[in-house]
């Protein structure tokens, strides 16, 4: 697919900017990147550590015929799209931990926003390529994918890997529907059957034990 990509050596944050352009009216498939974000965002107003030229950050605008309700499994197929490309790139497979965390072992290594402007979806994906170290806080929770393979990656590759893949899992998603993309999905993540867990909501969390994927692709919990 030929299709603008906008890099950038620094940005605020790739969702600040291709909201912008979103808003503008740039066509789907639009991508914005940055070597590091100095205001990189995460879920429920958190924060994204996106140290320079370590991490692949980027956002890309989706204009998809879908309708409104699809929203929560667009975001289960960025999630497998990720995945995919990880694989695809590096031989890492990662576990998908509902509804868009990646993980490596039991720490994240990737994440996914997604918000709506207007008519369009500006699906920002981070992933943790070649950090060899986390600040004190991440140490815990985070791991890169070099970390995971004892080996460096190329951002470049892992680029073109995913956007490869988002544009698979989101034609899956139009071509097929949800159904398609909530059975890989399950089938893919060893979270969405009879794991204990604790879903983060921001500011409250939920603890109980998995019961598969809705139809409209939420977690269901006893
Ligand atoms: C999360 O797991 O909390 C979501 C993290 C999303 C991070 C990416 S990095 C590229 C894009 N720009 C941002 O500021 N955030 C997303």
């Amino acid at each position: 697919m030929n299709r603008p990509i906008h890099w950038f050596d620094s940005l605020d944050s790739t969702m600040t900017y291709a909201t912008k352009l979103a808003e503008d009216g740039s066509p789907s498939g639009t991508v914005v990147g940055a070597d590091e974000q100095r205001r990189g965002q995460g879920r429920y107003g958190r924060s994204w550590h996106s140290a320079k030229n370590e991490g692949l950050y980027i956002s890309e605008i989706l204009r998809l015929s879908l309708p409104s309700d699809a929203m929560p499994v667009l975001t289960l197929a960025l999630g497998l799209a990720t995945a995919e490309a990880i694989f695809k790139a590096t031989d890492l497979a990662c576990d998908l931990r509902w509804p868009n965390d990646l993980l490596a072992g039991s720490k994240k290594c990737a994440g996914i926003l997604v918000q709506l402007q207007g008519d369009a979806v500006v699906a920002g994906i981070g992933i943790n390529v070649n950090q060899t170290e986390f600040p004190e806080e991440l140490k815990q929770i985070a791991t890169s994918v070099r970390m995971a393979t004892g080996r460096e990656h190329s951002r470049e590759v892992l680029l073109e890997r995913l956007l490869e893949s988002i544009d698979t899992h989101c034609g899956i998603l139009m071509e097929q529907g949800k159904d398609a993309i909530i059975r890989m999905f399950s089938e893919s993540s060893t979270y969405v059957w009879g794991r204990r867990v604790t879903v983060d909501q921001g500011e409250r969390s939920l603890l109980g034990v998995t019961e598969g994927l809705d139809h409209s692709g939420f977690l269901t919990l006893r």
